[in-house]
């Protein structure tokens, strides 16, 4: 199989329309089988649900091409046990788990030239999503939905890859206690447009939301989850019910510990511990791990002693271990790593 002609070193993170999707459809209370599809395009009624009330989740995973020139996956049983959490909160009909996971191979197989050579820095991006699709004007759950799944390579989703962020305190919340704050439904993305825009024009990268009750405690960003590193090289990451479960932080948890021998705490964090960690970073599919060299909090700057230049030593030491695991030189824990294609005979 020929890849396709992509400059893949200076890809962004943004899209790219490739050849095939896969496209699933719930109607009478059952799934039809789906199929891959070409069409790019989704017609829908003016009044259909997706429009009207936000009813649509998503997901987000890769693949990669590992030395050995494998295409793999990472955990997809978990982007399909987090996306039938999503389904359940938000009254869709959840697409069988297997089944997930057996239209992301179908996917990622039909666009086998659109996945990064090996040491490349690009990857494939797997956007699997649901939405409401039939007409709805009362304020309840749609009948009908959609299930698809696209995908597109990318590259870095901070500008500068590795180099670490400046971010700032949000003075706008993300999630409400008892909220939707711990599913990927569109509409948190939606209510975090604003202050990502704000953010970027005051020129940050990102904002830190704070729990909304108390703003005394670390939540997350608008696309990753939180890591910090004490003075003692202890992993601590942000407990919260309010909060994404990030499978690249789950996953950092047990690397931490068990590849790393670190201890590893998941706990409330105070926003006034911040100030004395040693490193920081936010870690996310799309993020990867994104070093963190300064939060801002209306004016007040902490700078991690990692610095503005690099990684933190702690952080790059999971980030290597993490990226060894999916590039396959490391030996991946059990079930971690779908083979997609062996030696990208698809
Ligand atoms: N938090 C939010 C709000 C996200 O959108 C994401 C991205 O999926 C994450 C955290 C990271 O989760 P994961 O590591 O499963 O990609
Ligand atoms: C992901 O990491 O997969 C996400 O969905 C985060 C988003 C900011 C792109």
């Amino acid at each position: 199989m020929e890849k396709k002609d992509i400059n893949w070193g200076e890809l962004g993170f943004s899209y790219q329309q490739t050849e095939k999707r896969f496209v699933a459809n719930f109607k009478d209370g059952a799934w039809d089988e789906g199929a891959l599809t070409e069409d790019a395009t989704i017609t829908l009624n003016e009044c259909a649900g997706v429009f009207q009330y936000a009813q649509t989740c998503f997901e987000g995973l890769k693949a990669y091409t590992t030395e050995s020139g494998d295409i793999v996956c990472f955990r997809p049983d978990l982007n399909a046990a987090r996306m039938a959490d999503s389904c359940r909160r938000l009254e869709m009909p959840v697409f069988p788990e297997e089944k997930f996971v057996e239209a992301v191979v179908e996917t990622v197989k039909a666009n086998a030239a659109y996945v990064a050579p090996y040491g490349s820095g690009a990857t494939l991006y797997i956007r699997p999503y649901m939405f409401g699709s039939n007409p709805v004007i009362g304020v309840k759950p749609a009948d009908e939905y959609q299930f698809r799944i696209f995908v597109t390579p990318v590259g870095p989703y901070f500008k500068g890859g590795a180099k670490p962020i400046t971010i700032r305190v949000s003075d706008f919340d993300r999630a409400a206690p008892h909220g939707t704050g711990h599913i990927k439904a569109g509409l948190n993305y939606a209510m975090s447009l604003h202050a990502i825009v704000d953010a970027h024009n005051q020129g940050y990268d990102e904002n830190m939301y704070l729990d909304p009750a108390t703003r005394t405690k670390v939540e997350e960003t608008g696309g990753a989850n939180f890591i910090f590193i004490t003075k003692d090289g202890k992993l601590v990451t942000p407990k919260s019910d309010s909060i994404l479960p990030s499978i690249t932080r789950r996953s950092l948890m047990y690397i931490a510990e068990h590849y790393l021998g670190m201890e590893v705490e998941h706990r409330e964090v105070l926003f006034d511990e911040v100030k004395d960690f040693a490193e920081c970073g936010l870690c996310g599919t799309a993020a990867v791990i994104s070093p963190v060299g300064k939060i801002v909090d209306h004016g007040k700057e902490i700078c991690f002693p990692s610095g503005m230049d690099d990684m933190g030593p702690v952080i790059k030491k999971l980030y290597d271990t993490l990226t060894g695991i999916q590039m396959g030189h490391i030996e991946a824990p059990e079930g971690w790593i779908q083979t997609i294609c062996k030696h990208g005979e698809c």
